[in-house]
């Protein structure tokens, strides 16, 4: 099933940033999407993740073109079936990591899946504040919290940054595991090739042109 439908994006800010792009993904399918810093991945990542709408071109998610959406299919949209995970984690400073998935499983009417707490070593920490929690903690409570909505389509920039290498790939395969098990899909910008590799395509970003390289 198709999940997502870019046609020729083209965006600019102070510049041109990138034109033309175009890409597809289905579920069960990973993308990986690589380059320098300052080419223009996590605007790109804002499009095709609704956030930010592009100077030129269509984006289409689970057979809908958004920007034919009311606010109140866009809300439910972003809320039940898109799963966003950026380098800042956004979680409730004051709230303890676990409240932090209860607000978030709340919203999307879902439950707290405590194996995926436990897969992601964070099923005691969580009960900690936020605060208390080391950069790494955090992050994976940010990825428990948006994998608790049990979206169709993540979109991860960079969510593996804060981790060191082993606890990166755990990361992964539970991206993967999720993937497979859910029908969901995944586009992630990452500058670990090892990591990209083992997406089904990688994309690499260059002075405005994002060119397939698998
Ligand atoms: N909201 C914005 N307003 C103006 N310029 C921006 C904005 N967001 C990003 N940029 C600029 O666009 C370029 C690409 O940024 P970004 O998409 O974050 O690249 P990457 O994620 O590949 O590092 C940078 O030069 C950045 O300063
Ligand atoms: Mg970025």
């Amino acid at each position: 099933m198709n999940l997502l439908k870019a046609t020729s994006l083209s965006h600019a800010f102070e510049y041109p940033l990138f034109k033309d792009i175009s890409l597809e993904l289905n579920s069960q399918e990973s993308m990986a999407i690589i380059g320098v810093s300052g080419s223009g991945k996590s605007t790109l990542m804002h499009i095709l993740s609704s956030m930010l709408v592009p100077n030129e071109g269509s984006v289409e998610l689970f057979g809908q073109d958004i920007y034919q959406l009311n606010e109140k299919e866009m809300v439910r949209l972003r809320r039940h079936d898109l799963g966003l995970i950026y380098q800042s984690h956004y979680l409730f400073k004051g709230f303890s990591g676990y409240e932090n998935l209860e607000v978030a499983a709340l919203m999307a009417n879902e439950t707290i899946d405590d194996a995926l707490l436990r897969s992601l070593g964070i099923d005691k920490v969580c009960h900690q504040k936020v605060t208390e929690l080391s950069g790494g903690q955090q992050q994976r409570v940010s990825i428990a919290r948006v994998l608790s909505k049990k979206p169709r389509l993540i979109f991860a920039d960079e969510p593996t940054g804060n981790l060191d290498h082993a606890t990166a790939q755990e990361v992964m395969n539970i991206f993967f595991n999720y993937l497979k098990e859910h029908n969901a899909g995944m586009i992630l910008v990452t500058h670990d090739e090892s990591l990209a590799s083992q997406c089904k395509y990688i994309y690499r970003m260059h002075d405005g042109i994002l060119t397939k390289v698998q």
